[in-house]
């Protein structure tokens, strides 16, 4: 019996990674670990700690002095830095607008992809992020590059919100999503960018479940042939 797959999703902001591979490990029985929660936890404790965001010695300061814990919840995983839970703070826009920052310095992104790959030796694993399947585990046999338009991924951000009580005009949300992605994608260290060997998947005109079913199907297959 093998000790199960390494389940690599990625793509841009909003493009529904974290809800599907939540959904994905759920099936499988696997650990499901959220890397843009871990860049948003040090964000955010650099901002309690009102440090310079581009000051990089500082924030590897921090990656190195607060743990960053997962604990498993229904239906949201709960997320931890120190002795805080910040599962909900770390979703807000003030955090989603200076992320991309943090992630761009090399040396607390190298610090961060080291306890990814402790994550992912425990076993069977779905891992997003931005660059799970080019940098973070290079040898997954499922890699999937999940995309969507903007407009699409701004109405799904938009309705999220809602459900909040955030009530962010749509074109804020496109704008932000634009900037974002562009950030991501042109950083010099492990920039957004789809693996070779990846499986573009448009989730522009699926649901969540079609889009599980999908990726549900194809590690099924490759458990079948690993064994
Ligand atoms: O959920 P959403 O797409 O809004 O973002 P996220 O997955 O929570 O990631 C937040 C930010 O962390 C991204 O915009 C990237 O700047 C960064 N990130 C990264 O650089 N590398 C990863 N593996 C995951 C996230
Ligand atoms: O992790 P990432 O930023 O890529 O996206 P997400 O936070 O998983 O998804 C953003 C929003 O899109 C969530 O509210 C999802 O419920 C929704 N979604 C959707 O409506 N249809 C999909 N096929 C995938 C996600």
């Amino acid at each position: 019996m093998s000790k199960g797959l390494q389940i690599a999703i990625d793509g841009p902001a909003s493009a529904g990674k974290s809800t599907v591979a939540k959904l994905v490990a759920k099936k499988l029985h696997y650990v499901y670990c959220d890397t843009g929660a871990m860049y948003r936890a040090v964000t955010w404790q650099a901002m309690q700690l009102g440090l310079d965001l581009t000051d990089e010695p500082q924030i590897l300061n921090v990656v190195e002095t607060y743990p960053i814990r997962f604990v498993a919840a229904d239906p949201v995983q709960q997320v931890f830095i120190g002795e805080h839970d910040i599962t909900t703070a770390i979703r807000q826009p003030n955090v989603t607008n200076n992320v991309s920052t943090v992630a761009a310095l090399g040396t607390v992104r190298a610090a961060l992809v080291k306890q990814q790959r402790a994550i992912a030796a425990q076993g069977g694993i779905v891992m997003d992020g931005r660059d799970i399947g080019t940098t973070v585990l290079p040898h997954a046999q499922v890699k999937i590059f999940l995309v969507a338009s903007v407009a699409e991924r701004a109405r799904r951000r938009y309705a999220e919100n809602l459900t909040k009580g955030i009530d962010t005009p749509l074109a804020t949300l496109e704008h932000e999503i634009e900037v974002r992605d562009h950030k991501d994608s042109t950083r010099r260290v492990s920039p957004l960018t789809q693996a070779k060997d990846a499986t573009r998947l448009d989730t522009t005109p699926l649901s969540i479940d079609e889009v599980v079913a999908k990726i549900y199907e194809t590690a099924k297959k490759k458990e079948k042939d690993e064994n």
